[in-house]
């Protein structure tokens, strides 16, 4: 390089780094604050400054510019991105009386309760996204996905206006991963929407749908399009900031340059929760943006460690959804479905009707007792309730409306599907069809095991599985894997590419995980997150199949009724031959270890001091290393995470310095739950 090109390569990069940081305050006054100090046009006139800059000099573009938020080059897929602690989902509440009990809970559980508060937070319809920040830098965010692992969804997320690239404030934290909620307001979904109408293409049903749709946008650019906001409402990890309560964390958040919700509220009383849980009510439908109820969190991070979770939800907060929308329509019929287990549901048929910009056609019944309890009958005018993505379902018959012509509805006696007789059993409420080779149940098998909660097979949704059923091409689960491509091609409508196509995915398929394939089949109590946490505890199938009801119980998560269903699915002969015809047609698992190369614990070192009450040093190191992440012996800078045991020692204070990860055994268990 000449002295002199030099010399313009260093001025413009002095520039670049003035006008990036003029314009990240600006963008932050004007989408953060709502408070803008410069005209559009003078930010303008910034913005092409820098883009010009940025096309003379390229090497100077960093993923941090303003001007990245245009949306970078598309990708062929997403990538996976595991969450270092699990995203964990809410329970719910409906009614004032279960916040009394959500406290009773709180209370029981804590040793010391004597100055709980709370913090009452709008639940935003929109997506949960993790970001990550590495040294104030926004380096990566995902999607929840399964809670353990989702998608890496970077590109799209730099889009979204009000998302921090990189952290205000001068000593921003090594590493920080914040949770929080990307949707679309409701103003800007009409728009989109009508912009959808005019160019011929698909509605979204609704806010949430139009921003997860934007969000999973292989194009960044079309993200980049739709204008998406993000509201900030918590961390991963609360030891990364010097925050002891949510009481802090907000604020401190708000300092970072991430956007908080206005309307979170802090209590000091579940009294208190509830006033605002009305307010909120009533503002509802006048907010820019969807909320579906209000979130209740006890606000002490210690309150919140001492509480801990479960697999699926914090013990220390609670939903309190709103009551959902609610509309009449007539039932027409009532349909019979028989599912995987074979559990026979009626499903009420309706006269199709509009609720919440959704129109509806069938509403679930659940079972024989609510429809007595309910009194319902067939040509009753009922009252259908749809409660965000939930089934709709039949609350109950506007009684005044009979007219006499309305007919009983009778619970089949034999299965509609293969007439063998049903069986309710005493105390329970299903009824089920008990033949296991009823062909509806072994087509509901096929269908969630090719499935989303499968092992999601492309082009093998429930209509092409009822099309090669009929065919006669499958009948039970392992015909999958042994698809014939000529047949395949001879059916109506499908030909040699088609054919190709779908056995291609099928033998991607034929590689799977101990996870995907438990999920898979579908065992009662077995959903995702529970499948993974078999894998990893018991690595593969064989010692999975053989473990006790003690070993079962013994895994954080798994409860007596899971382990009760896992005992009798592997004690079926059923199920064992299945299992066997499965790896017969070159199914292949791999273990849990193997998964571990990019395991979820990659590029973690753990050092671990002190001693460990529920595993030896040596089983956790080992632990370790199955979930992807390195064991080292002596503290270095290398180490990333320090898992502080009883009695910790120099090790600790050393690790404090060099401002590591500290993990207490709760903390590491946890995380090597993934
Ligand atoms: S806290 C461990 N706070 O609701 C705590 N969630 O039903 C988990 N949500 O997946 C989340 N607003 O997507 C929290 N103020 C809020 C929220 C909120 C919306 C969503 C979030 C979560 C879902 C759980």
């Amino acid at each position: 390089m000449t002295e002199k090109a030099d010399m313009s390569m260093r001025r413009a990069e002095q520039r670049l780094a003035a006008l990036q940081a003029e314009l990240h305050e600006h963008a932050h006054r004007y989408y953060v604050l709502d408070a803008p100090v410069i005209s559009d046009a003078e930010y303008d006139r910034l913005f092409r400054e820098l883009l010009e800059l940025e096309a003379q000099f390229p090497e100077l573009v960093t993923p941090d510019s303003p001007s990245q938020r245009v949306g970078g080059e598309p990708l062929a897929a997403f990538a996976e991105a595991a969450h270092a602690l699990p995203m964990l989902s809410l329970d719910n509440i409906f009614a004032a009386e279960e916040l009394a009990d959500f406290e009773e809970r709180v209370r029981r559980r804590l040793k010391s309760t004597a100055q709980l508060t709370w913090t009452a937070e709008p639940k935003m319809d929109g997506l949960a996204v993790e970001l990550i920040y590495e040294n104030g830098l926004f380096v990566e965010g995902s999607t929840r996905g399964n809670g353990l692992v989702g998608e890496n969804i970077t590109a799209n997320l730099r889009t979204v206006r009000n998302i921090p690239l990189r952290l205000h404030g001068a000593e921003p934290p090594e590493r920080l991963a914040v949770r929080g909620e990307v949707f679309l307001a409701k103003k800007d979904f009409a728009e989109l929407n009508r912009q959808r109408t005019e160019q011929g293409e698909p509605l979204f049903a609704n806010p949430r749908n139009a921003a997860a749709g934007s969000l999973r946008q292989l194009d960044p650019k079309i993200t980049a399009a739709r204008p998406l906001s993000f509201f900030v409402y918590g961390v991963a990890d609360p030891a990364a900031l010097p925050c002891a309560s949510l009481t802090e964390l907000f604020p401190h958040l708000r300092s970072l340059g991430f956007p908080v919700n206005p309307l979170i509220k802090f209590c000091r009383s579940l009294a208190e929760a509830e006033e605002h849980y009305n307010h909120l009510q009533q503002l509802r439908h006048e907010l820019d943006y969807e909320i579906d109820g209000m979130v209740i969190k006890a606000a002490s991070f210690a309150a919140q460690e001492e509480l801990g979770s479960t697999a699926r939800a914090p013990r220390w907060a609670v939903a309190w959804k709103f009551p959902a929308e609610e509309a009449e329509a007539v039932i027409s019929g009532v349909e019979f479905q028989v599912g995987r287990t074979g559990a026979v549901t009626p499903v009420a048929a309706l006269e199709p009707v509009r609720i919440g910009g959704v129109v509806v056609r069938r509403a679930a019944l659940h079972n024989q007792d609510e429809i007595r309890r309910k009194g319902l009958m067939i040509g009753d005018t009922v009252l259908v309730r749809r409660a965000g993505d939930v089934i709709p379902e039949v609350l109950r018959p506007l009684a005044e409306r009979r007219t006499g012509k309305e007919q009983p509805i009778v619970f089949p006696k034999e299965c509609p599907t293969c007439d063998s007789a049903l069986h309710r059993p005493e105390g329970e409420a299903v009824t089920r069809c008990r033949n296991p080779r009823c062909p509806a149940q072994r087509l509901q098998r096929i269908i969630w095991f090719a499935g989303k909660s499968g092992l999601d097979i492309e082009g093998l949704g429930p209509k092409n599985v009822e099309r090669l059923a009929e065919a006669g091409l499958i009948e039970d689960i392992p015909d999958i894997f042994r698809l014939n491509k000529e047949r395949l091609a001879a059916l109506d409508g499908w030909g040699e590419k088609s054919a190709e196509k779908l056995l291609a995915a099928v033998e991607r398929a034929k590689s799977t995980t101990l996870a995907k394939l438990l999920a898979a089949l579908g065992i009662r109590h077995v959903g995702e997150t529970t499948a993974e946490l078999l894998a990893a505890r018991f690595g593969g199938l064989q010692p999975l199949m053989q473990a006790g009801e003690e070993l079962l119980l013994a895994v954080d998560g798994i409860g007596g009724q899971t382990a009760a269903a896992l005992r009798e699915y592997f004690a079926d002969p059923n199920n064992r031959s299945l299992i066997n015809r499965l790896l017969e047609t070159g199914l292949s698992v791999q273990a849990a270890e193997k998964k571990a190369d990019g395991g979820p614990l990659a590029g973690m070192v753990f050092l671990f001091t002190g001693t460990l009450a529920s595993m030896s040093r040596a089983e956790a190191e080992e632990r370790v290393r199955q979930l992807g992440g390195a064991a080292a012996s002596s503290i270095s800078k290398k180490v990333t995470h320090l898992v502080a045991g009883e009695k910790a020692g120099s090790k600790l204070k050393k690790a404090a310095e060099l401002n590591l990860v500290i993990l207490d055994e709760q903390q590491f268990v946890r995380l090597a739950a993934a």
